[in-house]
């Protein structure tokens, strides 16, 4: 399905200042993602799949190149003008799950929604309609410590939904998780990707990766290969 440009980056990059001076970590990134794809991140540690995604994601700005987020040039934006873009069209979920502690479920669901100024009975609404969706909904009330970790994937996941955004971003969602576990949210990934959602999603494990339709790999801060998921692996650089 031929979508509409939801990603279009050009020759990006990102260097760190550290003691030892610069450090590119992003070194010339070309890479455009049309509505409802579900692209695998993958690649060593070290990589740059985060700091690739911290630039998606509009967490972090890059040093040099273009960025083009849902026909908007990002470098352009006022601070303010990019926090509602990123708001209004990107769901995040971390590694770390990142759920408040002292929080219900329901609220932390919630969260993005008192960001976006909607009303206390339509953030309780919503959120509780997020939470059945991730098979949650007999847990609203409870705090994130009772649940399991896989269950907590799940509100996080949630709450990267409550705004209804067409896309997620998952930088390794299942690292802290065992593989039956992390079965279960690839296959709600899978869900939302099948109801048009994109989905970009790092991974270093290729059994994650399987679920994705398009396979990009990082290596030393540039895109090495670029590939169907099923097709063999066939380094850019290299003639057919
Ligand atoms: N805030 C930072 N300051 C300095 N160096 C960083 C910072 N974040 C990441 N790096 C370095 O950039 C490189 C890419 O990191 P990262 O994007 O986290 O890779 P990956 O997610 O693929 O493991 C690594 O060498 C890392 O040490
Ligand atoms: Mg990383």
């Amino acid at each position: 399905m031929a979508g509409t440009t939801v990603i279009a980056v050009s020759r990006l990059t990102k260097s760190y200042e550290t003691a030892a001076g610069l450090f590119p970590a992003l070194k010339g990134v070309d890479l455009t993602i049309h509505s409802g794809e579900y692209v695998a991140v993958m690649g060593p540690s070290g990589s740059g799949k985060s700091t690739f995604m911290n630039l998606l994601g509009c967490l972090d700005r890059a040093t040099s190149g273009d960025y083009i987020l849902d026909g908007r040039h990002v470098e352009s934006l006022a601070p303010d003008e990019l926090a509602a873009l990123r708001g209004r069209t990107i769901g995040f979920v971390f590694q770390g799950f990142n759920l408040l502690p002292r929080m219900s479920l329901e609220d932390n669901v919630a969260l993005p929604l008192v960001y976006a100024g909607i009303d206390l009975a339509a953030r309780r609404q919503r959120a509780r309609e997020m939470l059945e969706r991730v098979g949650l909904g007999n847990y609203a009330s409870s705090l994130p410590s009772r649940i399991s970790g896989g269950q907590q994937q799940r509100v996080a996941i949630a709450r990267a939904l409550v705004n209804r955004p067409r896309l997620i971003l998952a930088d390794e969602p299942t690292g802290n998780l065992d593989s039956h576990t992390s079965e279960e949210i690839m296959a709600l990934f899978g869900e939302l990707n099948r109801e048009g959602i994109t989905i970009v999603l790092v991974t270093h494990e290729p059994d994650v990766a399987h679920h994705a339709r398009r396979q990009v790999r990082f290596l030393d801060g540039v895109i090495v290969s670029d590939r169907p998921t099923g097709a063999a692996e066939r380094p850019e650089a290299l003639p057919c």
